[in-house]
């Protein structure tokens, strides 16, 4: 037997047992005729003693030997400390080793397994795991299996079925690359990793499963950013006989059992916001509306003086920056310079000062007086002691630029505060977006998302302006989810596929076995999905998804520690019918 225990759990009452434990050596200390050892594992820190005067010999022997990061097995009697550590969970006790058998030994590790450790991000994910003995590590990994075993037993409860939906595939539009895998027994042809189970959970509908669910590997070829990998889970799911109402209130359901399970935190409110309220108000459909600062549209009162900036935009619009005021010119210059970055792209920013004594100081005083700025502070809610920044242009660009900034003034002053959760219902989004690179419409969701009723009709005339059955689901800024009511018949589906400008061939070619389906009484379906890594990082208070995944990618979508994607040998190329042609 490897252990009798484990270390975290000897204590006061445990004093005078004999114990065997195992595991790894954080560290020795050694005073020459007595050495200590700090003995980890998974479940913590137990003080080992090596004594000369009463430890055998070859114990203190091959104790001597020990370095870092070796994995012992030792057995001994728990004896009371004579410096106790209240901060530990055994720090009233050590053992008092007499045997010590050395099961592994270990090179020096490339970095500290320290909660805060000197490896940088490159050399942890090469040594994940070493990385992954660290507390921060294992906590998040063991947070990560508590949300899962939650999110499971809510929804089996609930009478969702988790069902299990194949990996090799063909190509599901969701809007990012597909990762394809080439089949061996069929020459040039390959199967698609699905960017999610959507036609799936969709046939699933069809086949009276009623309720499904699966937490689920998807898989982008997409540009990654902190919230993204190439490859992530869902907690995929789809009802039938549904309609927008039952979903939110659904998931709503989860998201509040979610909270109070993981965070102990009762929601009161569940928001709910159109996307344009969303874009008008916060210029982003993922608001974090944990703090204010709302925008607020001063075209009215802005345009038509003699500041010819304000007056040739689409849109004049700003917010007013709680306590702004006392910044120094120095930092608002700052500021300027930041919403200048090529990143944000704004030209310039326009600010106004709310003194204490009622007055307004602008960064315009020769074009607004005192009046003008008052509306200023008026619409966007400043009172005295805040400080309104004006963006101005293009409608779209001007609100993602001053939604950038709201953001990094709200972190800049601590307002958004990880223990705070504010969940928000996004909804009726656009049906269809317009896309620059290739001018032409295509499905802001996906292709078989169902438009608002009597809406179709719209789609010859005025495209952009038909609303979805479709919703995201948005906590403290984040997208953790988002889906929506389908298109169940064949005729609409057929008619969206047109309008998204597959030919009647390439949408048979592509989706035929949907719309065959349909045309087999598939009833009314709708449904979404989670992201469960985003929804776990930040139910865990943070924003970076890799931390919260055992084994993830870094930003050039490799994993460093098995050193993939690489090239495979000429063999297996020629197997799979592949001829690799390397433009070097
Ligand atoms: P959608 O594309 O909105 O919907 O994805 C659902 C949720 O998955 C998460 N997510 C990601 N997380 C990490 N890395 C990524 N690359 C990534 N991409 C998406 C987000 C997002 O809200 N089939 C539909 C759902 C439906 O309609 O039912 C779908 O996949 O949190």
């Amino acid at each position: 037997m490897y252990r009798t225990h484990n270390n975290g759990e000897l204590h006061a009452a445990d004093i005078n047992k004999e114990v065997t434990l195992s595991g790894w050596v954080q560290k020795t200390r050694d005073k020459g005729f007595m050495v200590w050892v700090d003995l980890r594992d998974r479940y913590g820190i137990t003080q080992l003693i090596f004594d000369e005067e009463r430890t055998p010999k070859d114990v203190m022997d091959r104790c001597s030997k020990l370095g870092r990061e070796f994995v012992i097995q030792v057995t001994g009697t728990v004896i009371e400390r004579v410096s106790k550590n209240p901060n530990m969970p055994t720090g009233d006790v050590e053992i008092l080793v007499s045997k010590l058998t050395i099961l592994n030994e270990s090179l020096t590790p490339p970095f500290t397994i320290e909660d805060e450790t000197d490896g940088g991000e490159d050399l942890r994910m090469k040594y994940r795991y070493l990385d992954i003995r660290r507390n921060p590590v294992r906590e998040n990994l063991i947070f990560r299996h508590k949300v899962a075993i939650e999110v499971r037993n809510y929804l089996s409860n609930q009478g969702f079925i988790e069902v299990e939906t194949p990996y090799l595939i063909k190509s599901t539009p969701e809007g990012a690359r597909d990762f394809v895998v080439p089949s061996r027994m069929n020459e040039g042809q390959f199967y698609a990793l699905p960017q999610s189970p959507q036609t799936f959970k969709q046939l699933l509908m069809v086949g009276g499963l009623d309720k499904y669910f699966q937490i689920v590997k998807c898989f982008r070829d997409e540009d990654l950013r902190a919230d993204r990998q190439p490859e992530f889970t869902q907690i995929d799911c789809e009802m039938a006989f549904v309609e927008q109402e039952d979903i939110l209130n659904a998931f709503e359901g989860l998201t509040r059992h979610l909270l109070k399970e993981i965070n102990g935190v009762e929601i009161s409110e569940f928001p709910r916001m159109t996307y344009d309220e969303a874009m008008a108000k916060y210029g982003n459909d993922k608001p974090d509306i944990r703090f204010g600062m709302e925008f607020g549209e001063l075209n009215e009162v802005a345009q038509h003086k003699d500041f010819g900036v304000f007056n040739q935009a689409e849109l004049v619009v700003g917010i007013a920056v709680p306590g702004g005021n006392a910044f120094t010119r120095k930092e608002i210059d700052k500021l300027i310079d930041w919403v200048k970055r090529p990143q944000v792209g704004a030209l310039g920013m326009v600010y106004s000062r709310c003194n204490d004594d009622g007055t307004f100081k602008s960064s315009v005083d020769k074009f607004f007086d005192q009046d003008d700025l008052a509306k200023w502070a008026e619409i966007t809610g400043a009172k005295s002691g805040d400080l309104v920044c004006v963006l101005s242009g293009d409608k779209n660009k001007v609100r993602a630029q001053l939604s950038a900034l709201r953001m990094h003034l709200a972190e800049q002053l601590g307002l958004r505060k990880n223990d705070e959760f504010a969940p928000l219902w996004v909804i009726d989004f656009p049906l269809l977006e317009w896309d620059e690179e290739t001018e032409r419409y295509h499905a802001m969701h996906h292709p078989f998302t169902s438009p608002k009723p009597g809406q179709l009709e719209l789609l010859d005339t005025n495209p952009g302006e038909v609303k979805a059955n479709a919703y995201d689901l948005v906590l403290n800024g984040n997208e953790i989810g988002g889906g929506s009511i389908r298109i169940h018949d064949k005729k609409t589906q057929s008619l969206m596929f047109d309008y998204l400008g597959f030919t009647p061939e390439e949408a048979k070619a592509q989706f035929g076995f949907l719309m065959d389906a349909f045309q087999y009484g598939a009833p009314p379906h709708g449904g979404l999905a989670f992201g469960l890594d985003r929804l776990v990082s930040i139910l865990g208070g943070q924003e970076t998804i890799r931390d919260f995944i055992a084994f993830p990618k870094n930003n050039s979508g490799r994993d460093v520690m098995i050193d993939a994607p690489a090239p495979i040998d000429e063999k297996q190329l020629e197997e799979l019918h592949l001829r690799v042609e390397l433009n070097k």
